[in-house]
């Protein structure tokens, strides 16, 4: 068999080995997710699909590995005054659960304009909620008022080597379940989860291609490999609200050498993709978290040069976090 390939010497944030230790350290605490398969789907596309149910993870996202890696790596000196993060989310409900497994405080800058299924998530897990304006100069200037105030250590949403390591225990995890996976889709808005998934399934077999889906109206990890040097937008519109960050200096590097392409999908598509979730697997995705089906699904994706390579097709459907009311009420009659 082939040495596993480790990064060791290529500088980046995280490596196998600390993917390896974020796997044990949140095993007692985070949930090992199913897999779904749909017969439908497969013949569908032609492919065999692996959907990575992530929506079923505590805290109904992924976000929970990464923070719940971050929250366990802080000694008892530093986790004593608490944590602080600014997230559209997710990230912030996974690290209020966390802090509050660790029995620390969790403070969370939400831009206002936030779902409110995931502020009740936040304050559900015992996080305290601080408004932002939804720009990312309010979110981190508020973040660090938050940090000067209370000692709090700040636990960015993805640009982190703690985070990048719990959000590539998916892969781990999800090789582990089923070997034969050849390509992965993954989400991607600040490149944690497409860092730490890629670092993962490149030291376990150097053949398996990443490819990371993103919004149109947020393309910035499109813009940024096409231009070589990290993008960013001076506004986003996608109807996946987590997907509207951007790449920082940890997660860009992995993000440039590691993964395959972007595939870049509107709206329509993301919609479309969260209905064959919800009508053919069953499963309540929020758009973010059905995009990675979208990319598989789109033309984009089809006029790939590595599209025919694909036989054994893992997709993350990374979280299920999503405001039901309109659809609710519709039933009201
Ligand atoms: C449901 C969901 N999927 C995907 C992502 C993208 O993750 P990353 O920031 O690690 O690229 C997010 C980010 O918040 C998210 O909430």
């Amino acid at each position: 068999m082939e040495p596993e390939y480790t990064n060791a010497g290529d500088g980046y944030a995280a490596d196998i080995v600390s993917i390896r230790e974020a796997q044990a350290r949140i095993k007692p605490f985070a949930r090992k997710t199913p897999v779904f398969t749909s017969d439908t789907l497969d013949s569908v596309v032609g492919r065999k699909l692996y959907f990575k149910c992530e929506c079923f993870q505590k805290g109904g996202a992924f976000k929970f590995r990464g923070a719940c890696n971050a929250v366990f790596s802080l000694d008892d000196a530093q986790a004593t005054k608490g944590v602080v993060t600014h997230s559209s989310g997710n990230h912030a409900a996974a690290l209020s659960l966390a802090a509050k497994l660790r029995g620390i405080p969790a403070y969370v800058v939400v831009p206002r304009n936030a779902p409110k299924c995931k502020l009740a998530n936040v304050k559900r897990y015992g996080g305290q909620v601080i408004f932002s304006e939804p720009t990312m100069q309010s979110r981190e200037d508020t973040a660090n008022k938050v940090m000067r105030d209370t000692g709090a250590v700040l636990i960015p949403s993805s640009n982190d080597g703690r985070i990048i390591s719990g959000q590539g225990t998916i892969c781990l995890e999800l090789l582990e379940q089923v070997s034969q996976i050849d390509t992965l889709i993954v989400p991607i808005c600040g490149g944690g989860m497409a860092s730490g998934v890629a670092l993962a399934a490149k030291a376990i077999n150097r053949a398996i291609r990443i490819f990371a889906a993103e919004p149109l109206g947020a393309n910035d990890a499109f813009l940024s490999k096409k231009n070589g040097r990290i993008t960013k937008l001076s506004e986003v519109d996608t109807v996946a609200d987590g997907l509207g960050a951007f790449l920082g200096d940890h997660t860009w590097p992995i993000v440039r050498d590691l993964v395959e392409d972007i595939i870049v999908v509107d709206d329509k598509e993301i919609i479309q993709a969260m209905k064959l979730c919800y009508e053919i697997l069953k499963v309540a995705v929020e758009p973010s978290g059905a995009i990675g089906l979208a990319a598989l699904l789109s033309d984009s994706f089809k006029n790939n040069a590595a599209y025919s390579d694909c036989k054994h097709v893992g997709i993350v459907l990374s979280g299920g976090n999503v405001d039901l009311g309109v659809l609710w009420n519709s039933f009201h009659k």
